[in-house]
């Protein structure tokens, strides 16, 4: 079995981090949630990074982390929905290993996402219509994925189930 990453790309809400843990614990890879890294990285959590030093900031330090990955191997990563939109970050997830879409429509993650107050991209008068926004904006970088899985009616289960298969007709990790 190949050694290299599995990188999850998509949306808030969906599914990355649940998916990505239960992935990681199926294959024997370790799991990691850039979001996470950057938090450690700040000491403190998105929504503060956000608040205190501006979005911009943030993305600095989301690109910062995503490069500190070079190189890494028997990962799987979720990563966070914006990051697609750096081209540096897109060769990173690139060279990682396989990218994979985890795909779902403007409703189903508003409904996912809607009651989660930790997400300062959605603290806006209409998050309905701004999900709906960042997705178009951002679909056809996602869609460049190696794999694209349509979560929309799965639980994330199953949606780990199609991953594994999918990931080994392509001799797992190998891109
Ligand atoms: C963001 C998504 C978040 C986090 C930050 C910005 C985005 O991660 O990185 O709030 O731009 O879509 P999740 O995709 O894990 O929610």
């Amino acid at each position: 079995m190949s050694q290299r990453c599995v990188v999850l790309l998509g949306m808030m809400g969906a599914g990355k981090s649940e998916v990505g843990r239960e992935l990681a614990d199926r294959i024997g890879y370790q799991f990691l949630d850039t979001d996470k890294l950057i938090e450690k990285r700040a000491g403190k959590r998105i929504s503060k990074i956000f608040q205190e030093d501006g979005e911009p900031a943030f993305r600095a330090l989301e690109r910062e982390v995503i490069a500190s990955l070079e190189g890494s191997a028997g990962k799987v990563l979720a990563t966070g929905g914006g990051a697609i939109m750096d081209p540096a970050n897109r060769s990173a997830f690139n060279r990682l290993g396989t990218t994979v879409y985890l795909k779902a429509s403007a409703r189903e993650l508003y409904q996912r996402v809607k009651n989660d107050s930790s997400r300062p991209l959605l603290q806006t008068e209409d998050p309905k219509a701004e999900v709906a926004r960042i997705l178009s904006e951002r679909e056809q970088y996602y869609e460049d994925a190696i794999i694209t899985i349509d979560t929309e009616d799965l639980s994330s289960n199953e949606v780990v189930d199609v991953l594994i298969d999918e990931l080994a007709k392509r001799t797992l990790g190998d891109g």
